[in-house]
C-alpha cells in the first residue's frame, strides 16, 4: 500500500530563497524526516495523482487533502472520506479505513443537478464555477451539467481547479459532471440553473477592491507539466517584475530539470517553490497583494495570510509578473 504526504511549509531544498528562517526549517525537516521513518513517501503535494499515485476507479483511499479528495472521488471514481490527519495517518498505519460516506454508493449519489448556462475557458473559470455552486448548495454533491464547448474544455488542469474551489467553499468532497466523470449517476430531483451574471458575480466577488499587487502566486492545487509548459513558453526570454512562485511536486519539478524548463524559468526571475505553497509556508505579513489563477489560493490568502487578491487567468497572472498588465 502506498501512502504519500501533503505538502510541507517550505521547499525542503531551497526554503532559504523563499525567506524561510533556519528555526521554521528545523521543525519541518523533523516532521518529514519522522513521516518517512514510517514509511510514507514525503513527496509534499497536494496533487498525488499527478506524481505516482494515481488510484483506480472504485479504489479505496484514506486522503486528508480536500482537493485531491473531491478530485479522486469526482475525476477519477476512486472512494474516499475526507480525512484528517490523524485518521489519514492511522490508515496509513494499519491499511485499514471506516466503511462510511463517500466510501458506499449511497455516499456517492448527486443532490442536486446544476445546470450552468454560461461558457467557461480557464482554470480560473472552473475555480469561480466552484465557489459559486459551493456557495449555493453548500456541502450536497452537486451533478453538474456545462455546456458542450465547456465541457470540452474540461481537462484535468481545469478539473483540478474545480475540485480545489468546490471543496474549498462548499466543504463537499465529489461532483459529478456530465459527460466528464466516470461513474453514472441517476439525475437528482432538486435542480439549480446559474446564468452568466451570477457566475460574473462570483468571480468579481473573488477579487478583493483595489488590490495592489506585489506577489504572483501559481499552481494551486501544485502545477501539472502541461501548466509548467504553459509558463515557460510565456516568460520565454522575458524578466519578471513581481515576486512570483511557482508550486508543483518534486518529482515534476524532476522532469522539468530534464527538459530545461527550471533553468529557463529561474531565468526570467520566478522562483519554483516545490514540496510547499503560499498558503501553507509562513509569509504573512510580507506581501501586499496576489494574483492567482486559483480561486482556493484566493480563499486561503485572504483568510489566513490577510492578503487582498486578484483571481486572474494564468495567462493574465504572468503578464502581471512581467509587468505587461495592470492590476
Ligand atoms: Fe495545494 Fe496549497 Fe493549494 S496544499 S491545494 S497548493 S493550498
Amino acid at each position: 500500500m502506498l501512502a504519500t504526504l501533503n505538502p510541507a511549509g517550505m521547499d525542503i531544498e531551497r526554503y532559504r530563497e523563499l525567506g524561510i528562517d533556519e528555526g521554521f526549517a528545523a521543525k519541518q525537516r523533523a516532521v518529514l524526516d519522522a513521516f518517512t521513518r514510517m514509511g510514507i513517501a514525503p513527496t509534499c503535494t497536494c496533487t498525488p495523482y499527478l506524481c505516482g499515485n494515481l488510484p483506480r476507479l472504485g479504489e479505496h483511499l484514506a486522503w486528508s487533502e480536500s482537493s485531491a479528495v473531491c478530485f479522486a472521488n469526482s475525476v477519477l471514481g476512486a472512494r474516499s472520506n475526507r480525512e484528517g490527519g490523524p485518521s489519514a495517518l492511522a490508515a496509513a498505519l494499519t491499511g485499514r479505513t471506516p466503511e462510511y460516506g463517500l466510501h458506499l454508493e449511497a455516499g456517492r449519489c448527486p443532490e442536486v443537478a446544476v445546470e450552468l448556462e454560461a461558457e467557461l475557458d480557464d482554470e480560473s473559470d472552473f475555480g469561480a464555477l466552484g465557489a459559486l455552486v459551493g456557495e449555493r448548495i453548500g456541502p450536497r454533491r452537486p451533478l453538474l451539467r456545462l455546456r458542450d464547448a465547456s465541457a470540452g474544455r474540461a481537462g484535468i488542469d481545469a478539473l483540478k481547479s474545480l475540485a480545489a474551489s468546490l471543496a474549498t467553499y462548499g466543504g463537499t468532497a465529489i461532483f459529478a459532471l456530465e459527460g466528464v466523470t466516470p461513474e453514472r449517476f441517476a439525475a437528482p430531483a432538486e435542480r439549480l440553473v446559474l446564468g452568466a451574471d451570477e457566475l460574473a458575480a462570483a468571480r468579481a466577488r473573488l477579487d478583493s477592491p483595489a488590490a495592489s499587487v506585489d506577489f504572483v502566486s501559481l499552481g494551486c492545487p501544485h502545477l501539472s507539466l502541461d501548466e509548467l509548459r504553459r509558463i515557460v513558453a510565456l516568460l520565454a526570454g522575458k524578466r519578471v517584475v513581481l515576486e512570483t512562485w511557482l508550486h508543483l511536486a518534486r518529482p515534476l519539478k524532476t522532469v522539468a530539470d530534464g527538459l530545461g524548463w527550471s533553468a529557463a524559468l529561474e531565468a526570467s526571475g520566478a522562483r519554483l517553490a516545490c514540496d510547499t505553497c503560499m498558503v501553507v509556508a509562513p509569509i504573512r505579513g510580507r506581501f501586499r497583494g496576489l494574483a492567482t489563477s486559483s480561486a482556493k489560493a484566493a480563499y486561503y490568502a485572504r483568510a489566513k495570510h490577510g492578503l487582498p487578491v486578484l483571481l486572474r487567468s494564468l495567462e493574465e497572472c504572468v503578464r502581471l509578473a512581467l509587468g505587461e498588465a495592470r492590476p
